[in-house]
């Protein structure tokens, strides 16, 4: 056990996928696992381990944000021994040519901040994807008849952001969109000499107003599990 995951040394797979929210881990556990076990409810952040074509999967929620976000993955890398870390999640589109339902496959993530702020200092890292999970999940999308967008996201540390000058700024640059997790876990992934991943759904547009219905947004979460496995066990 430590502070905020309830589960034994050994419940833990080395491949893991983080979905913001606990009941998504629950759903894609029960939906794509076999013999899922719930491992972790402290705080009722839920993580379950089971198999996936054969491969020990565990599916832990991160929460909401880089800090919340940083505590699950350190603790998953630093006292369970976890080796690939991949978050699916949501995002909202910074571009024209991205539209809601597309995939999009963060390469980098740009931040004003990150938990890692501290350490960093004046330096400013670049938080990028290991390439042989990007390029995997690349190949898993497409082969399932899916154009991922792959390219520059932003991590923010705020969903209701104050200053539209920020999201016109990051789309000058080709961000294509906002999410509020990938920085810092690509930022641990090169701490510790693992791999990190960050696969999203967009779920709304900053340009157009669009919001994904709340129905479909399990199909895409769908679609996403898939492309992690098939990009950690490729
Ligand atoms: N996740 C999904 N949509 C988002 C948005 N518009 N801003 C930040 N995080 C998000």
């Amino acid at each position: 056990m430590t502070v905020h995951i309830g589960a034994e040394k050994g419940q833990i797979a080395e491949t893991v996928l983080m979905p913001g929210d606990p009941r998504r881990a629950q759903w894609a556990a029960e939906t794509f696992l076999k013999d899922a076990e719930l491992v972790n409810e402290v705080r009722g952040m839920l993580a379950y381990t089971g198999t996936w074509n054969g491969h020990r999967v565990t599916i832990h929620g991160s929460g909401m944000g880089m800090p919340s976000l940083s505590i699950y993955a350190n603790e998953l890398i630093t006292q369970y021994g976890a080796k690939t870390l991949i978050r699916i999640g949501s995002c909202g589109a910074m571009q024209s040519h991205v539209k809601i339902r597309d995939v999009i496959i963060a390469m980098t993530a740009t931040s004003i901040s990150t938990p890692s702020r501290g350490i960093f200092r004046e330096i400013n890292f670049a938080p990028c994807a290991d390439w042989s999970l990007l390029r995997a999940a690349v190949e898993t999308a497409e082969a399932k008849g899916i154009a991922p967008h792959v390219g520059g996201i932003y991590s923010s540390d705020v969903f209701y952001d104050e200053r539209p000058d920020l999201s016109d700024i990051m789309t000058r640059h080709g961000i294509l969109g906002v999410e509020m997790e990938a920085a810092e876990l690509y930022n641990l992934a090169a701490r510790h000499g693992v791999r990190g991943l960050a696969v999203l759904t967009v779920s709304d547009h900053l340009q157009t107003k669009e919001a994904l219905p709340a129905d479909e947004r399990e199909r895409s979460f769908g679609e996403m599990v898939e492309i992690a496995l098939g990009a950690a066990f490729a």
